[in-house]
């Protein structure tokens, strides 16, 4: 049976450009970028030039780039370094409710305070405004989330933070909007930004910490003082040419391929409204990520209905991979505060580029079936 692969914001396919990127850098680039000798520098030459090409697509300058193991490093490492050796008051880190758990959890460890959302995820400037005091050192926010694609409107956020503490730093996790919509970092004028390659198509493993020009980083990792002691470790060579490679061929398909997944997801959600009128598309009204769909359906329970449709050929996910597994609804979908039988039976359709109609014809055959299989009778 075909599969049809609708899981993307859990992690994209290797894209073909960064295989090749990976393959050539292991043949020509395998030696430690930190050696002197002449394969030495080969290697350093080429996390130089990756380095420059990914600040130049992400709008930042290249010593302004740490390279890290993925996104929840990235988060780790930003809030670390705001907050390390300071004296935090009850306010010092805020962060909005629907975080990623990588920014969640590295959070509690320095009681973050959860700012509400609105129904689709927004968090509000006001909110932070009246959240914030002059003892604000960090404000934690998405460009999108993973499991409803709702964009925040981060200049806004930032502005907000400011008004009231101007000292404050601001953490933007890009995990989910990095190679999906164009980024230019000093525009949006955060100080700490987070890339998690295997999103757009890099391999696993491999990301970056933007870093704002000026901002000390206080390290997690200690060792051989590599990327100006900011992140000890032999850099992977091959792993930065392949996101860069990734992103570059992520951020060519442009606008077009962004309107034809909105256009693949809303067809596909209007012919499931059609067979069934109380389905519900959440964070639709909100400013959202092209790719995701966020469906709900009342009476159903979402762990059976992703394994229902994992049978029927059809790969999508309850939300967020790492949460996968458990019974309730993510701290996402809880704090939408919608309907609790609601917020059961939230799955999370998300494509990519290579992403055909067949795949969504499949997805919105077997959704109907098994929901109506599932609801029968009620
Ligand atoms: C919004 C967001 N932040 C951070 C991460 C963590 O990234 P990684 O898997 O590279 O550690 C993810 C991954 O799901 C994510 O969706």
């Amino acid at each position: 049976m075909a599969n049809h692969y609708l899981d993307w914001n859990a992690t994209a396919p290797l894209a073909s450009a960064a295989r090749a990127a990976w393959l050539a850098a292991y043949d020509q680039s395998w030696a430690n970028p930190g050696s002197v000798h002449a394969p030495g520098q080969r290697a350093r030459h080429s996390v130089d030039q990756a380095k420059a090409s990914c600040a130049r697509l992400l709008g930042c300058k290249s010593h302004e780039l740490v390279v890290t193991s993925g996104g929840t490093e990235a988060n780790a490492l930003a809030i670390h370094s705001a907050t390390f050796g300071q004296s935090l008051a009850a306010d010092a880190v805020l962060m909005s409710a629907i975080e990623h758990s990588s920014v969640q959890r590295n959070g509690e460890t320095v009681s973050a305070v959860r700012l509400p959302v609105d129904v689709c995820g927004r968090l509000a400037a006001d909110t932070v405004r009246a959240a914030a005091s002059p003892t604000t050192r960090l404000l934690c926010v998405q460009f999108a989330n993973n499991e409803i694609g709702v964009c925040q409107d981060v200049p806004a956020l930032v502005a907000a933070v400011r008004a009231v503490a101007p000292q404050a730093r601001v953490l933007l996790d890009c995990a989910q909007g990095a190679g999906k919509a164009p980024l230019n970092l000093a525009a949006l004028d955060v100080d700490f930004a987070s890339i998690a390659g295997h999103k757009f198509g890099a391999p696993k493993g491999i990301g970056l910490l933007y870093v704002k020009n000026g901002i000390r980083i206080a390290p997690l990792l200690f060792g051989g003082k590599q990327q100006q002691d900011r992140r000890s470790g032999t850099e992977d060579v091959a792993g930065l040419t392949a996101l860069q490679a990734a992103l570059e061929s992520a951020l060519a398909h442009g606008e077009e391929e962004s309107i034809r997944q909105r256009m693949l997801l809303e067809s596909a959600f209007a012919r499931i409204a059609l067979v069934l009128p109380k389905v519900q598309w959440l964070a639709h009204a909100a400013q959202r990520l092209p790719n995701t769909l966020s469906i709900a359906h009342p009476g159903v329970i979402n762990g059976a209905l992703v394994m229902r449709l994992d049978l029927a050929g059809v790969s999508v996910s309850t939300g967020s991979a790492c949460m996968a597994a458990r019974g309730e609804p993510s701290h996402v979908i809880a704090a939408l505060g919608i309907d609790l039988s609601l917020a059961k039976s939230v799955i999370r359709v998300s494509i990519g580029p290579d992403t055909v109609a067949e795949d969504l014809d499949a997805f919105v055959n077997a959704y109907i079936s098994e929901v109506k299989a599932m609801t029968a009778g009620n």
